[in-house]
């Protein structure tokens, strides 16, 4: 079993697509935010403002570079801006979660904690220019991935199964 690592921006589910596939396989999950918050003990919202975007994507980096060495046989989810690695291919099998920048803002506002999950994502705060963003991210992310699963008004639970049958036949 080849690690499976999750893309796509903010927002689009990759989380919860996670848990899904992990309640559902034999898959563990790890989250490379999560990752990040327990080495530093900080959430990401104060690893941006108290030291930087510089030094958060220095954790990343650090982090791909102990994924590629140290884990096998799970599903990796990721930070929206975790796709820039270096040596992502090498890490696992790239699945990418994709839904247009609409769909994603939609879904966020709909989620009962949306205040909270908007709040907890810095480059979130400025719609317009996080909507730059995913215009510059998006083909990147298509080019990198081997899967591309449409999340587009799908539950993680379709998402999840979409995404193990697919893994399945890329094997
Ligand atoms: C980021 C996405 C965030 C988090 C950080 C930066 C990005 O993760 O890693 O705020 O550059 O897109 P989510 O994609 O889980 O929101």
């Amino acid at each position: 079993m080849k690690n499976i690592i999750l893309i796509g921006f903010m927002g689009v589910g990759k989380g919860s697509v996670a848990r899904e596939v992990a309640k559902n396989s034999s898959y563990m999950t790890i989250d490379t935010d999560d990752l990040i918050e327990s080495m530093e003990n900080k959430k990401v919202k104060e690893i941006f403002g108290d030291d930087s975007e510089e030094y958060f994507r220095a954790l990343e980096k650090k982090v791909s570079l102990w994924l590629e060495g140290s884990v096998k046989n799970t599903l990796i989810s990721t930070g929206g801006g975790f796709y820039k690695q270096k040596n992502l291919k090498k890490i696992g099998l790239v699945v990418l979660l994709d839904s247009p920048f609409d769909e994603i803002i939609k879904r966020i506002k709909k989620h009962p904690n949306a205040e909270k999950k908007l709040k907890k994502r810095p480059l979130l705060s400025d719609l317009k220019a996080a909507k730059k963003l995913y215009d510059l991210r998006r083909p990147e992310y298509l080019k990198l991935s081997d899967i591309v699963i449409d999340v587009t008004k799908k539950s993680a639970s379709d998402c999840s199964k979409e995404l193990l049958k697919k893994v399945k036949k890329h094997a």
